[in-house]
């Protein structure tokens, strides 16, 4: 089998729960960092799960000629490509630094492969790409709107890219895969998720506050146009999400894939409220969040959710986990590095 597998941004939360499925089935990785926001830390615990060493280097993908030592040194035949900065406020604040660093390091690491023969790519895009359609749920084939931050545009920019590239070079199978909102951790509480300072996502804002460590939640706007007025969205649990890249990984070697560049929806197609969510959390754990309502927050949509019949159908991938399960792993996860019993 062809299997080995660049990871860029393997340190981060989807990279090191992807690695753990791609080891577990067989694939050898090679991963880079360059730690700018990961931890160090995060590879100790992916190592346990494993229980090996990872083949590791400190590697920015925007520095080109690093990033070709890498392709030099060792021999791959897919890359998958999680390097990317993901916050959509840091990059409303500041564009450059999301349109050159996305952007920059997906042309180096798909000139490197076109260079080195290397073929098969996975690529990280967001339901981000769809902002808030008019018809639910998104399918691959709902019209994309205009980006609202330049994070968004780098994704649909990502996918232009791949696009093109699969047009112009048919040596290269490129999936890009459109994650839903990501959550939870691994079951054994060994890697999760590490935002830097005060997070900006639900869940972990959620179970920072059960911990102690924010004041309160807040759910911003409870007057959407849904049943109970808070925000609908589809949570895809981080290990579900880490198994559709080893699936779409394996139709590209194994040559099942039906054109050159696909995308595929990764998420449950089951639509939470931002409140049901926070009940979930309440009753699985047995606790009681603090929380307030408070106004909408800019440039969020109403409600996004997925259909996944695409993935279900073509990937063979389907959404296995509870909510009430990942919400379960996201407490032990928080409680594991704060040193909560
Ligand atoms: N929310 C709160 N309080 C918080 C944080 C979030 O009420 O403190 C609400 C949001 O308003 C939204 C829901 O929780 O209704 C989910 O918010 P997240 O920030 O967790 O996720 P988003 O749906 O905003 O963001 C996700 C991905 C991004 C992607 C974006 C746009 O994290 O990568 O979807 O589709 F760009």
């Amino acid at each position: 089998m062809k299997n080995n597998v660049l990871v860029t941004g393997g340190a981060g939360y989807i990279g090191t729960h992807t690695i753990v499925e791609l080891i577990s089935s067989g694939y050898n990785v090679v991963v880079i960092d360059n730690f700018s926001n990961s931890e160090k830390t995060a590879l100790d615990g992916l190592e346990k799960i494993i229980n090996q060493k990872v083949t590791f280097e400190v590697v920015d993908c925007c520095d080109y000629l690093a990033l070709e030592n890498i392709f030099k040194n060792y021999k791959f035949d897919s890359v998958m490509h999680f390097a990317g900065f993901k916050a959509v406020g840091e990059s409303v604040a500041n564009p450059l630094k999301y349109y050159s660093n996305n952007l920059q390091s997906m042309m180096n690491v798909l000139q490197l492969m076109l260079k080195y023969g290397v073929s098969n790519f996975v690529f990280s895009s967001s339901a981000t790409v769809y902002g808030q359609p008019e018809v639910l749920p998104a399918t691959e084939l709902t019209p994309l709107q205009k980006a609202t931050s330049p994070y968004g545009m780098t994704k649909q920019m990502g996918e232009d890219i791949l696009k093109d590239s699969a047009a112009a070079h048919s040596e290269l199978n490129m999936i890009a895969l459109r994650y839903f909102n990501p959550i939870g951790a691994h079951p054994s509480a060994l890697i999760g998720e590490l935002p830097k300072g005060a997070p900006n996502n639900l869940v972990p804002y959620i179970t920072q506050t059960a911990a102690g460590i924010r004041k309160e939640l807040s759910i911003m706007g409870n007057d959407y146009n849904t049943p109970d007025g808070t925000g609908l969205r589809d949570y895809i649990d981080v290990v579900d999400l880490a198994k559709a890249h080893v699936v779409a990984i394996t139709r590209m070697i194994e040559k099942k894939n039906k054109s050159n560049y696909e995308f595929f929806n990764v998420g449950t197609g089951i639509p939470v409220s931002v409140l049901e969510l926070v009940q979930k959390f309440e009753k699985v754990n047995n606790l009681k969040l603090n929380y307030v309502i408070a106004p909408r927050r800019d440039g969020d949509v109403e409600k996004v959710w997925a259909d996944t019949t695409l993935a279900n159908t073509e990937l063979g991938w389907k959404a296995e986990m509870t909510i009430e399960q990942t919400l379960e792993n996201a407490w032990n996860w928080e409680k594991k590095i704060r040193g909560i019993k």
